[in-house]
Parts: C-alpha cells; structure tokens; sequence
C-alpha cells in the first residue's frame, strides 16, 4: 500500500475570529491536506483530488487561552469529550473553511473541498490502524446501533461470533460472543479465533475506537459510534472485510447495506458532513501524538492512576469490575456509603469535574477517560476523591 504523506504537510493559513472581525481574503494556498496518491484500495483511490483555496487575513486572534480556562473536565461517556486543539481548530475554520468562502457545514458533499475531507479522513484512519488493503472504511449514520452485526447486511450464510464492549458498565472488553459463547478475554490483546472458515469476528469498538492498536486483520467487521472517541456523534465508522460486502439479505434496506455505501464511497446520500470533517482532525491529532501506540501509552497511565486511587482507597471507594477486564477508557467505581454519591457528583460538578454519575442500570460513578481526556483532568479528579475521601470520614 502506497500513501503519500508529503501533500498533507501543504496545509492552508489557519485563521480565526469570530464574524464581525472578517477582513480580507487575500493570498492563495495549496491545501492539499491530502495524500495525493491514495492507496490502491482506497475506496477513494479514482481520482485525488487537490484544491486552491484564498485564505482569509483575520484581525483577531482565537481565543485559546480564554477557553481552556472556561472548560470543564467532562467525563461524560458519550458523547464525549474532544481534544481541546481540535475543537480550536474547527473553531477557526468554522465560518471559511480554509479560504474556500464557506463552512464546511454549507459545503456538498459531492464538491471538491468536501471530498477532498473525505478522502483524508480515510487515508489518515487507514494508517492509525494500519487497515490492510482488502478492507473497506465506511462513514455511515445510524449509529453503532444500526450497525450491529445483527443486520441483515452481512449475516447471510455466517455465523457471527460478536465482540462487543461492556456498556452496561462502559467497559471495553471482550464480553460476548454470538451464537457460541465464549468466555470474556481478559486482556483484550488477543481475540477469541473464529471456529470455522464461516465465522467471522465482529467488533463493536465503540468504547475503545483508535484507543489503542488492533489487528484489523483478525476481524471480519469493525464498526464504532464515532461520539466516544473520535468525533461527534452522528458518524459511525465501519471498517469491513471486502468478501463480506454484497452478502445482504434481499429485504434489507438500502442504508443497511454496506455494498450500497460501499460502491458510493460513504457518499450514496448526504453524510454527516460536519462529523466527518470533525473525524478527520481527530485522526490528525491523533498521528501528530505519535500514533495509536502513544495513545495507548497515555491512556494507560490515566487509567493506572484511577484505579490506583479506588484501590488504594480502604474501600472507601471501590469498583465493581474484576481487575483482569478493567476497561481504560471507562472506569465505574461506587462509595462504600452509597448515600454519599450524589454529593460527590454535586461536589466535583462545582469543582468543574462533570458528568461522573453512573449509568442508569448501575449507579454510582462512571469516569469516562477516553482520549480526549487529558492527564489533568484524571490527576484533578483523583486529588478531588482523596480529598472527599479526608473530608467525609474515610
Ligand atoms: C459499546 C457500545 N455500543 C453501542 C452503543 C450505542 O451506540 P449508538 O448510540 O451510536 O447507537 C454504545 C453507546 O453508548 C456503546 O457504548
């Protein structure tokens, strides 16, 4: 597979303001923030495109500093929180996207600017996950939900032994497996192997989408709500195995069929545009961070450092799941005195620390550590338990 990188590097004047201090639009700018040769299996590969755009002279600065500042720390487990840069970043090219005299928002899908988002959305997912020529990436709607492997799009013919994450306690391990069952993997390194030549392995990644690296090549279907991880909600990404595609049932509805989505690049009607685009900053983010194993690599130590909290707690606070199917981007913990909780969700609420009340089906707490939480919001969050820890008798 052949990518090259050197074209995403041209990338236009990043501006911003907000509309009232719009002043000019002067130069020119390559932004072919794109490979210019895609790979051979892109479903994009046809036709690079590459465009010129005006960027725009803005007079005032982004509020960046001011922001931070503003911001809480949302632990909310979808949807969930997004890197500060990127959000900056989209920030300054919401109103003009790179020149080009429109939002990306008002832009078609069927246009060159739109396409050329598309496509680099594509190529920079394929290399964080190393997605091997003969599967397909997919940008659909519908959720993770409209794209279980329950669907009639590919289940002709196949057993479907399903991997999917915990949600109930938004753990991200390996917990069920259909029609077979299986038990949970304990790691999540290794996937349990399908038994016969006619199963494949489906994936609901949804909690732990590039949250780490994977073997692509050990599953048949990979498929994840983008509002976790990766972007915001209203993309799902579906990462598909080509000889599964076309195998739909023939009552299946054309939005269910990855072989309609499939033949029209993501594009057989109008996509979540917005959430694409929004999709493809995070995956630049995400390789400027040094790739899905320096994301790993952070994202155990906020995990290390949770736990390590509730742990070394005396019980005052405890969580309910094994240590061997921990989950590092979702961590449950309950109070030993229950009646406790809602003060500690008000109490870390004014401490700018949000969203930590447990799913509705489990109570207690739920810290949503995904990516786009940083190392501070996991050490603050911690200093405030130890503190509400000291304070209420513990
Ligand atoms: C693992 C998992 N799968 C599926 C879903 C549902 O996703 P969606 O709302 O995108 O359909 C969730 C949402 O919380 C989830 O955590």
């Amino acid at each position: 597979m052949t990518m090259s990188m050197s074209a995403a590097a041209a990338t236009s004047t990043t501006t911003t303001a907000s509309v009232p201090h719009l002043k000019s639009a002067t130069a020119t700018t390559q932004i072919a923030a794109f490979p210019t040769t895609l790979s051979r299996t892109s479903t994009y590969a046809k036709k690079p495109i590459s465009i010129t755009c005006s960027s725009t002279t803005l007079q005032t600065p982004p509020p960046a500093a001011a922001s931070a500042t503003d911001r809480v720390f949302n632990f909310a487990a979808g949807p969930a929180t997004l890197p500060e840069n990127v959000l900056l970043k989209a920030q300054s090219e919401l109103y003009n996207w790179r020149g080009c005299g429109m939002s990306v928002m008002e832009m078609s899908h069927r246009g060159k600017e739109f396409l050329s988002l598309i496509q680099k959305a594509e190529s920079d997912l394929r290399t964080l996950l190393n997605i091997p020529s003969e599967y397909s990436v997919l940008f659909l709607q519908g959720g993770a939900t409209a794209n279980s492997p329950l669907s009639p799009s590919i289940s002709a013919n196949l057993t479907i032994p399903l991997i999917t994450s915990s949600r109930d306690l938004g753990g991200t391990r390996l917990t069920k497996r259909l029609p077979n069952t299986a038990s949970p993997n304990p790691s999540g390194a290794d996937y349990p192997k399908p038994a016969n030549e006619n199963e494949v392995l489906v994936a609901d990644m949804s909690s732990n989408f590039c949250s780490k690296p994977v073997d692509v090549s050990k599953f048949g279907v990979i498929y994840a709500g983008a509002q976790k991880n990766v972007g915001p909600s209203g993309v799902t990404i579906a990462i598909i195995r080509s000889d599964l595609i076309g195998n739909a049932q023939p009552l299946t509805p054309v939005m269910l069929d990855y072989k309609i989505h499939a033949d029209n690049n993501s594009l057989y009607n109008t996509p979540p545009c917005y959430g694409i685009y929004m999709c493809g900053l995070v995956f630049e983010d995400l390789i400027a961070q040094g790739g899905l194993s320096a994301v790993e690599q952070k994202n155990l130590k906020k995990a290390d450092i949770l736990y390590d909290a509730i742990d070394g707690s005396k019980g005052f606070y405890r969580c309910p799941v094994e240590t061997s199917v921990r989950s590092l981007m979702n961590v449950p913990f309950t109070l030993a005195k229950p009646e406790l909780e809602a003060e500690f969700v008000k109490e870390a609420a004014k401490e700018k620390m949000v969203q930590l009340k447990g799913h509705r089906s489990v109570g207690g707490m739920r810290a949503s550590i995904y990516n786009a939480m940083p190392l501070a919001g996991v050490e603050k969050l911690v200093a405030f338990m130890k503190d509400f820890q000291a304070r209420h008798g513990g």
